[in-house]
Formats: structure tokens, sequence, C-alpha cells
């Protein structure tokens, strides 16, 4: 059952156009998952239409070879889709090349950001061939219940929040989906009130659930620092034979920065300023800078202060700190 949290007023800065303008939070009480945690009211704010969307969402039909990317928003998500979609396809480069990334590996709850008319996101993902590579945003309490009770593969993939919290303001500020500027957006990240925030429960809970054998947890820090351990162990992860060393050079290279970017079957830039939902500054780029630490730099020295304070805040209940999540960062 979907609950929602008695509104508070919440500042409309995600600048949706339609209904979805207003956000609730909402929640589950996170039957099937298997860490105990207090689901009932670990709230995630959503835009008012999900109300509407959540129940093909939660009821979901999965299927036993359904593979789920999920991640909290610009942890890497289209980063991994590609690794696992490839992985999952025998390296099939050809069909990879004929058609975007994000349509091979659908982002299901899309459809709770856009009306998306009868390009309906749910129908979309339930459409894929199988095995199905399936994207979404949604922490754990609101995925498609069966992933839990099915115990299919989930491959989770986090990021600190420091590089989160500035690769997402410059996509939601330059796909013009956030009204406020940049310091607002530091505000309204910490307060939770984007769309998929709060960042920590979200990641931290998957954390938690790392060693659960249909998790696949893994950070954007060691796709940087190690990508090719990350491929070994996906691979054995997705039940796939061990990549012979040409095989491994083809595809790091492939998943690279500069190739990715240079992908238009893999970079997401020219599909979001064509899609026609809202005026995308003309200087837009999905691929950014892919690096780690890009917080150091675009961050005020006050702003990273309240962020780590806020995370030790969150963190220092179970006694972990970002290290032990990402390493040094
Ligand atoms: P930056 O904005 O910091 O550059 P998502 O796919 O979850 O939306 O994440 C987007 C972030 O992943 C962007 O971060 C993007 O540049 C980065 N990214 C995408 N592909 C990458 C790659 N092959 N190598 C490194 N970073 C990549």
């Amino acid at each position: 059952m979907l609950h929602i949290a008695p509104t508070k007023n919440i500042p409309d800065n995600t600048g949706q156009p339609t209904k979805s303008q207003q956000v609730i939070r909402v929640s589950t009480d996170g039957d099937f998952i298997p860490l105990k945690w207090n689901w009932a009211e670990t709230w995630l704010t959503v835009p008012v239409i999900f109300k509407d969307i959540y129940k093909r969402i939660y009821d979901f039909e999965v299927k036993e070879d359904d593979v789920f990317i999920v991640t909290f928003p610009k942890c890497g998500t289209t980063w991994m889709q590609e690794a696992a979609w490839l992985l999952l396809n025998n390296l099939d480069y050809e069909e990879a090349s004929r058609s975007h990334v994000l349509k091979r590996s659908v982002y299901m709850d899309i459809s709770i950001l856009y009306e998306m008319g009868g390009n309906d996101s749910i129908a979309m993902a339930a459409e894929l061939k199988s095995p199905r590579c399936i994207k979404s945003h949604l922490p754990p309490h609101l995925l498609p219940r069966q992933i839990w009770q099915k115990k299919v593969k989930l491959i989770y993939c986090a990021r600190n929040p420091k590089d989160v919290l500035v690769s997402f303001s410059h996509f939601l500020r330059g796909k013009g989906a956030y009204r406020g500027n940049a310091k607002e957006f530091v505000d309204d990240f910490l307060n939770a009130n984007i769309t998929y925030t709060p960042y920590w429960p979200h990641v931290f809970t998957m954390w938690q659930m790392r060693a659960e054998p249909e998790v696949f947890f893994i950070t954007f820090e060691e796709m940087k620092s190690n990508l090719r351990g990350v491929l070994e162990r996906l691979a054995v992860f997705l039940e796939k034979p061990a990549l012979t060393e040409a095989q491994m050079e083809k595809l790091l290279k492939h998943l690279s920065f500069e190739n990715m970017k240079a992908n238009q079957q893999a970079n997401p830039t020219e599909l979001i300023k064509n899609s026609g939902k809202r005026i995308v500054a003309s200087d837009f780029e999905f691929m950014r800078r892919g690096i780690v630490g890009s917080y150091k730099d675009e961050l005020s020295e006050e702003d990273q202060r309240r962020i780590n304070e806020w995370s030790e805040q969150f963190l220092g209940q179970f006694n972990v700190s970002m290290t032990d999540i990402f390493g040094d960062i």
C-alpha cells in the first residue's frame, strides 16, 4: 500500500510543466525486502502524478531473467546500463550501434516525470526483449515488489553525494527542469525537495544489502578506478563467461568517457535536446566531466562542509563513514 506523507509546503522549483508540478512524499511498508528498515517512514519525494502510476510500477510483472539497474540519479546509470547490456547480450556491438542504450535498457519510471502519452515507459519496459535490462531510480521499497519476491538480479550503482549534487544540479538546470539557481539547488537537495531525494536512505539501504546474492552493489568511484575489475565481477554476477583479453580491451575502450560521449547511441545529450519536453540550454551536455571530485572546484567550501555534516549526521547513526562506502574521494 502506498503511504503519502501529510503535505508540507514544498517549494515548486522542480519545474515540471504539468500536473507533476506539485510533489508529494511517498513510501510503502517495504514487504519482501531482505533488509529490516523503517520503510514506511522512509519518504521519497516524487511528482504528484506518482499516485496514479504507482500501482503499475509496484505490481509490474517481473521475469526471472530480468536485470534491474537501480541508482539514485547521476550516479553513472547510463555507463552501467551500457556495460550491463553489452555483457548480457554477448557483446552485441552491432545491435548497440543500431539503437540507443535508453531504448535497449528502458527507464521504467520516467513516466512519473512527464506525461508520456502513447510512449508509456512502463509498457516499454514490459515489452523489452528478454533478458530485459530495466533502469529505475526508485529506492528499494518503491520498486516493483516482485524484484524482491522473485529474487531477480539487481545492479545498484552509487556515487558520492557531493559529485552527485553537482552533476544533478547541472543536469536539471541545464535541461530546464529546475528553476532555481545552483545555491538554491543545494538547499533543495539537502532538504529532500527534489524528485528522487532524499539521497542517503536510497544509497545507504542498498549498501547495507550489498552482500545479498541477488544484489551487485558498485560505486562510480570504483568504476573510475578499476573498470576492468568491475566488469570481471559483473560478468560473474550475470552468469556470463569470463571475457578474453581482446574482448576486455574492446569493452574498456567502448565504455571510456570519450568514446561514450562521442557515441550517439550511448550519449543521451541529443535525445534530451530533441525531446521537445522543455527548453534545454544550448550548451547542455549529459556527458559533462565524468570524473571523481568535480565538487572540489564546483562547490563552495561552505557547501562542501554542509554536505559533509549532513552526511555524517545520517551515517553517524550507523557508525559508517563516507570513506567506508566510496573510499577516498
Ligand atoms: P558528470 O555530470 O559528473 O559528468 P547518470 O547516467 O546516472 O545520469 O550519470 C551521469 C554522470 O555519469 C555524468 O557525470 C556523466 O558524465 C557520467 N558518465 C557517463 N558515462 C560515463 C563514462 N563512460 N565514464 C565516466 N563517467 C561517465
